[in-house]
Protein backbone atom coordinates (compact mmCIF):
# COMPACT_ATOMS: atom_id res chain seq x y z
CA UNK A 1 0.00 0.00 0.00
CA UNK A 2 2.27 3.20 -0.81
CA UNK A 3 -0.23 5.71 0.90
CA UNK A 4 -0.46 3.38 3.89
CA UNK A 5 -1.70 5.64 7.04
CA UNK A 6 -1.68 9.23 4.91
CA UNK A 7 -3.89 11.56 5.81
CA UNK A 8 -5.53 12.94 2.36
CA UNK A 9 -7.53 16.36 1.35
CA UNK A 10 -9.12 15.83 -1.91
CA UNK A 11 -10.85 18.91 -3.37
CA UNK A 12 -13.07 18.11 -5.93
CA UNK A 13 -13.88 14.97 -4.39
CA UNK A 14 -17.51 14.42 -5.77
CA UNK A 15 -17.27 13.87 -9.00
CA UNK A 16 -15.23 12.59 -12.18
CA UNK A 17 -10.77 12.68 -11.39
CA UNK A 18 -11.43 13.80 -7.87
CA UNK A 19 -13.75 10.85 -7.03
CA UNK A 20 -11.38 8.21 -9.22
CA UNK A 21 -8.62 9.67 -6.93
CA UNK A 22 -10.04 9.31 -3.33
CA UNK A 23 -11.11 6.02 -4.68
CA UNK A 24 -7.20 5.07 -4.95
CA UNK A 25 -5.94 6.42 -2.46
CA UNK A 26 -8.45 4.85 0.13
CA UNK A 27 -7.39 1.52 -1.72
CA UNK A 28 -3.71 2.19 -1.10
CA UNK A 29 -3.98 2.67 2.33
CA UNK A 30 -5.46 6.34 3.18
CA UNK A 31 -7.66 8.19 5.21
CA UNK A 32 -9.38 10.88 2.83
CA UNK A 33 -11.41 14.11 3.52
CA UNK A 34 -13.58 14.63 0.35
CA UNK A 35 -14.29 18.25 -0.01
CA UNK A 36 -16.70 19.74 -2.60
CA UNK A 37 -19.57 21.91 -2.71
CA UNK A 38 -21.30 18.62 -3.58
CA UNK A 39 -22.80 17.57 -0.66
CA UNK A 40 -24.99 14.75 -1.82
CA UNK A 41 -21.80 13.52 -3.86
CA UNK A 42 -19.29 13.49 -1.03
CA UNK A 43 -21.81 12.29 0.97
CA UNK A 44 -22.24 9.08 -1.04
CA UNK A 45 -18.92 8.54 -1.73
CA UNK A 46 -17.77 8.56 1.71
CA UNK A 47 -20.79 5.99 2.58
CA UNK A 48 -19.43 3.49 -0.29
CA UNK A 49 -15.82 3.99 0.82
CA UNK A 50 -16.62 3.30 4.79
CA UNK A 51 -14.68 4.60 7.62
CA UNK A 52 -11.45 5.56 5.26
CA UNK A 53 -13.25 8.75 4.28
CA UNK A 54 -14.95 11.23 5.15
CA UNK A 55 -17.29 14.38 3.96
CA UNK A 56 -16.30 18.07 3.85
CA UNK A 57 -18.91 20.27 1.87
CA UNK A 58 -17.59 23.38 1.29
CA UNK A 59 -16.50 26.15 -1.76
CA UNK A 60 -13.67 25.97 -2.56
CA UNK A 61 -13.14 29.78 -2.79
CA UNK A 62 -14.31 29.74 1.13
CA UNK A 63 -11.03 30.49 3.17
CA UNK A 64 -12.50 29.91 6.68
CA UNK A 65 -14.07 26.84 5.23
CA UNK A 66 -10.38 25.92 4.13
CA UNK A 67 -9.10 26.93 7.29
CA UNK A 68 -11.48 24.82 9.49
CA UNK A 69 -11.43 21.50 7.51
CA UNK A 70 -7.60 21.55 7.62
CA UNK A 71 -7.59 22.52 10.89
CA UNK A 72 -9.94 19.52 11.78
CA UNK A 73 -7.61 17.21 10.20
CA UNK A 74 -4.54 17.90 12.31
CA UNK A 75 -2.17 16.34 10.07
CA UNK A 76 -2.41 16.30 6.28
CA UNK A 77 -0.14 14.48 4.09
CA UNK A 78 -1.19 15.12 0.85
CA UNK A 79 -3.36 16.96 -0.78
CA UNK A 80 -4.98 17.07 -4.11
CA UNK A 81 -6.60 20.02 -5.49
CA UNK A 82 -9.02 18.41 -8.28
CA UNK A 83 -12.02 21.09 -7.76
CA UNK A 84 -12.73 22.99 -11.20
CA UNK A 85 -14.78 24.50 -13.59
CA UNK A 86 -14.63 25.55 -17.39
CA UNK A 87 -16.78 27.33 -19.13
CA UNK A 88 -16.00 27.03 -22.63
CA UNK A 89 -16.66 30.99 -23.51
CA UNK A 90 -13.65 32.87 -26.45
CA UNK A 91 -12.09 36.05 -24.78
CA UNK A 92 -14.68 38.48 -26.33
CA UNK A 93 -17.63 36.64 -25.10
CA UNK A 94 -16.53 36.42 -21.38
CA UNK A 95 -18.12 38.70 -19.21
CA UNK A 96 -16.22 39.82 -16.24
CA UNK A 97 -18.71 37.89 -13.75
CA UNK A 98 -17.03 34.56 -15.98
CA UNK A 99 -13.61 35.70 -15.83
CA UNK A 100 -13.56 36.08 -11.99
CA UNK A 101 -15.80 32.64 -11.39
CA UNK A 102 -13.24 30.82 -13.20
CA UNK A 103 -10.66 32.73 -11.50
CA UNK A 104 -11.98 32.61 -8.08
CA UNK A 105 -12.64 28.15 -8.36
CA UNK A 106 -9.86 27.24 -10.43
CA UNK A 107 -7.22 29.44 -9.28
CA UNK A 108 -7.88 30.83 -5.51
CA UNK A 109 -9.30 27.59 -4.88
CA UNK A 110 -6.17 25.87 -5.39
CA UNK A 111 -4.29 28.59 -3.76
CA UNK A 112 -6.18 28.29 -0.43
CA UNK A 113 -6.51 25.09 -0.30
CA UNK A 114 -2.48 24.74 -0.84
CA UNK A 115 -1.84 27.74 1.85
CA UNK A 116 -4.02 26.12 4.37
CA UNK A 117 -2.10 22.58 4.06
CA UNK A 118 1.21 24.74 3.94
CA UNK A 119 0.71 24.78 7.70
CA UNK A 120 0.31 21.15 9.23
CA UNK A 121 2.88 20.01 6.45
CA UNK A 122 5.69 22.50 7.30
CA UNK A 123 5.18 22.00 10.70
CA UNK A 124 5.83 18.18 9.96
CA UNK A 125 8.44 18.81 8.24
CA UNK A 126 7.16 16.86 5.27
CA UNK A 127 3.81 16.95 2.11
CA UNK A 128 2.82 16.21 -1.59
CA UNK A 129 0.37 18.76 -2.65
CA UNK A 130 -0.66 17.76 -6.31
CA UNK A 131 -2.21 20.38 -8.50
CA UNK A 132 -4.49 19.53 -11.25
CA UNK A 133 -4.01 21.51 -14.68
CA UNK A 134 -4.59 20.92 -18.26
CA UNK A 135 -2.59 20.23 -21.14
CA UNK A 136 -4.16 23.32 -22.49
CA UNK A 137 -2.02 25.37 -19.87
CA UNK A 138 1.21 24.50 -22.41
CA UNK A 139 -0.37 23.97 -25.57
CA UNK A 140 -2.98 26.81 -25.62
CA UNK A 141 -6.30 25.97 -26.66
CA UNK A 142 -9.52 27.59 -28.16
CA UNK A 143 -12.93 28.99 -26.73
CA UNK A 144 -12.26 29.03 -23.41
CA UNK A 145 -9.99 31.70 -22.33
CA UNK A 146 -10.52 31.95 -19.17
CA UNK A 147 -10.05 28.22 -17.91
CA UNK A 148 -6.78 28.03 -20.12
CA UNK A 149 -5.26 30.68 -18.34
CA UNK A 150 -6.19 29.70 -15.03
CA UNK A 151 -4.58 26.83 -15.62
CA UNK A 152 -1.58 28.01 -16.82
CA UNK A 153 -1.71 30.18 -13.34
CA UNK A 154 -2.07 26.57 -11.84
CA UNK A 155 1.36 25.37 -12.90
CA UNK A 156 2.97 28.58 -11.99
CA UNK A 157 1.68 28.82 -8.47
CA UNK A 158 2.88 24.63 -8.22
CA UNK A 159 6.22 25.75 -9.13
CA UNK A 160 6.64 28.53 -6.95
CA UNK A 161 4.88 26.73 -4.09
CA UNK A 162 8.13 23.77 -5.19
CA UNK A 163 10.70 26.05 -4.95
CA UNK A 164 9.36 28.21 -1.69
CA UNK A 165 9.12 24.59 0.76
CA UNK A 166 11.25 22.42 -0.86
CA UNK A 167 13.97 22.82 2.42
CA UNK A 168 10.84 21.99 4.25
CA UNK A 169 10.10 18.59 2.92
CA UNK A 170 7.26 19.23 0.81
CA UNK A 171 6.61 18.53 -2.66
CA UNK A 172 4.35 20.11 -5.18
CA UNK A 173 3.58 18.81 -8.93
CA UNK A 174 0.67 19.32 -11.06
CA UNK A 175 -0.61 16.53 -13.35
CA UNK A 176 -1.78 18.18 -17.14
CA UNK A 177 -5.00 15.51 -17.92
CA UNK A 178 -5.94 15.59 -21.76
CA UNK A 179 -9.73 15.52 -22.29
CA UNK A 180 -10.88 13.20 -19.79
CA UNK A 181 -13.97 11.26 -19.69
CA UNK A 182 -16.23 13.13 -16.86
CA UNK A 183 -18.99 15.71 -16.74
CA UNK A 184 -17.08 18.46 -16.92
CA UNK A 185 -15.86 17.24 -20.65
CA UNK A 186 -19.14 15.90 -21.39
CA UNK A 187 -20.70 19.68 -20.39
CA UNK A 188 -18.00 21.08 -22.71
CA UNK A 189 -19.25 19.12 -25.06
CA UNK A 190 -22.66 19.73 -24.64
CA UNK A 191 -22.08 23.26 -25.02
CA UNK A 192 -21.22 22.89 -28.67
CA UNK A 193 -23.57 23.79 -31.53
CA UNK A 194 -22.36 20.58 -33.04
CA UNK A 195 -21.43 18.49 -29.70
CA UNK A 196 -20.98 14.95 -32.03
CA UNK A 197 -18.33 17.13 -33.98
CA UNK A 198 -16.61 18.83 -30.88
CA UNK A 199 -16.11 15.21 -29.54
CA UNK A 200 -14.58 13.52 -32.64
CA UNK A 201 -12.37 16.73 -33.36
CA UNK A 202 -11.01 16.51 -29.51
CA UNK A 203 -10.30 12.85 -29.86
CA UNK A 204 -8.64 13.59 -32.53
CA UNK A 205 -5.93 15.27 -31.29
CA UNK A 206 -5.28 12.62 -28.67
CA UNK A 207 -2.40 10.27 -30.47
CA UNK A 208 -4.44 7.52 -28.81
CA UNK A 209 -7.56 7.45 -30.32
CA UNK A 210 -8.93 7.99 -26.90
CA UNK A 211 -10.08 9.76 -23.97
CA UNK A 212 -8.50 9.92 -20.30
CA UNK A 213 -10.10 7.67 -17.75
CA UNK A 214 -10.36 9.08 -14.42
CA UNK A 215 -8.32 6.07 -13.69
CA UNK A 216 -5.66 7.12 -15.56
CA UNK A 217 -5.08 10.69 -13.63
CA UNK A 218 -5.73 9.08 -10.22
CA UNK A 219 -2.65 6.82 -11.20
CA UNK A 220 -0.50 9.81 -12.13
CA UNK A 221 -1.89 11.63 -8.50
CA UNK A 222 -1.26 8.49 -7.04
CA UNK A 223 2.85 8.63 -7.97
CA UNK A 224 3.03 12.31 -7.26
CA UNK A 225 1.39 12.04 -4.07
CA UNK A 226 3.52 9.06 -2.62
CA UNK A 227 6.85 8.18 -1.60
CA UNK A 228 7.67 6.61 -5.14
CA UNK A 229 8.27 10.26 -6.52
CA UNK A 230 10.23 11.36 -3.31
CA UNK A 231 12.81 12.66 -5.95
CA UNK A 232 10.19 15.03 -7.51
CA UNK A 233 9.15 18.56 -7.48
CA UNK A 234 7.78 21.33 -9.24
CA UNK A 235 7.26 19.09 -12.11
CA UNK A 236 4.38 18.91 -14.98
CA UNK A 237 3.48 15.45 -15.73
CA UNK A 238 1.33 15.06 -18.92
CA UNK A 239 -1.06 12.19 -18.72
CA UNK A 240 -2.99 13.40 -21.95
CA UNK A 241 -2.34 10.48 -24.39
CA UNK A 242 0.41 11.76 -26.49
CA UNK A 243 -1.50 15.31 -27.09
CA UNK A 244 1.54 17.00 -26.11
CA UNK A 245 4.26 15.41 -27.85
CA UNK A 246 2.17 16.13 -31.63
N1 LIG B 1 -12.12 16.21 -17.65
C1 LIG B 1 -11.16 16.74 -18.40
O1 LIG B 1 -11.11 16.55 -19.64
C2 LIG B 1 -10.08 17.56 -17.76
C3 LIG B 1 -8.93 17.85 -18.53
C4 LIG B 1 -7.92 18.62 -17.95
C5 LIG B 1 -8.06 19.08 -16.66
N2 LIG B 1 -9.19 18.78 -15.95
C6 LIG B 1 -9.29 19.31 -14.59
O2 LIG B 1 -9.47 18.25 -13.68
C7 LIG B 1 -10.18 18.74 -12.54
C8 LIG B 1 -11.36 17.83 -12.25
O3 LIG B 1 -12.24 17.91 -13.37
P1 LIG B 1 -13.33 16.80 -13.71
O4 LIG B 1 -13.28 16.62 -15.16
O5 LIG B 1 -13.20 15.65 -12.79
O6 LIG B 1 -14.66 17.67 -13.39
P2 LIG B 1 -16.02 17.29 -12.65
O7 LIG B 1 -16.95 18.41 -13.00
O8 LIG B 1 -16.40 15.89 -12.93
O9 LIG B 1 -15.62 17.40 -11.10
C9 LIG B 1 -15.27 18.64 -10.54
C10 LIG B 1 -15.74 18.67 -9.09
O10 LIG B 1 -15.36 19.95 -8.54
C11 LIG B 1 -16.43 20.41 -7.77
N3 LIG B 1 -16.39 21.87 -7.68
C12 LIG B 1 -16.47 22.75 -8.72
N4 LIG B 1 -16.43 23.99 -8.24
C13 LIG B 1 -16.33 23.90 -6.89
C14 LIG B 1 -16.28 24.87 -5.84
N5 LIG B 1 -16.33 26.19 -6.08
N6 LIG B 1 -16.17 24.43 -4.57
C15 LIG B 1 -16.16 23.10 -4.30
N7 LIG B 1 -16.22 22.15 -5.24
C16 LIG B 1 -16.31 22.55 -6.53
C17 LIG B 1 -17.69 19.96 -8.49
O11 LIG B 1 -18.82 19.94 -7.61
C18 LIG B 1 -17.27 18.57 -8.96
O12 LIG B 1 -17.60 17.58 -8.00
C19 LIG B 1 -10.60 20.18 -12.88
O13 LIG B 1 -9.68 21.09 -12.30
C20 LIG B 1 -10.47 20.23 -14.37
O14 LIG B 1 -10.21 21.52 -14.85
C21 LIG B 1 -10.20 18.04 -16.46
Amino acid sequence: MRLKDRTAIITGAASGIGAATARLFVAEGARVTLVDRDAAGVTALAAELGGHARPFVAEVTDEAQARTCVEQCGTVDVLVTAAGISLGKPALDTSLTDWNTVQAVNVTGTFLWIRECLRPMTANGRGSIVTIASQLARAGGRGNAAYVTSKGAVVALTKSVALDYVDKGIRCNTVLPGATDTPLLRRSFGRQPDPDAARARSLARHPMGRFGDVRDIASAALYLASDESAFVTGVELPVDGGWLAG
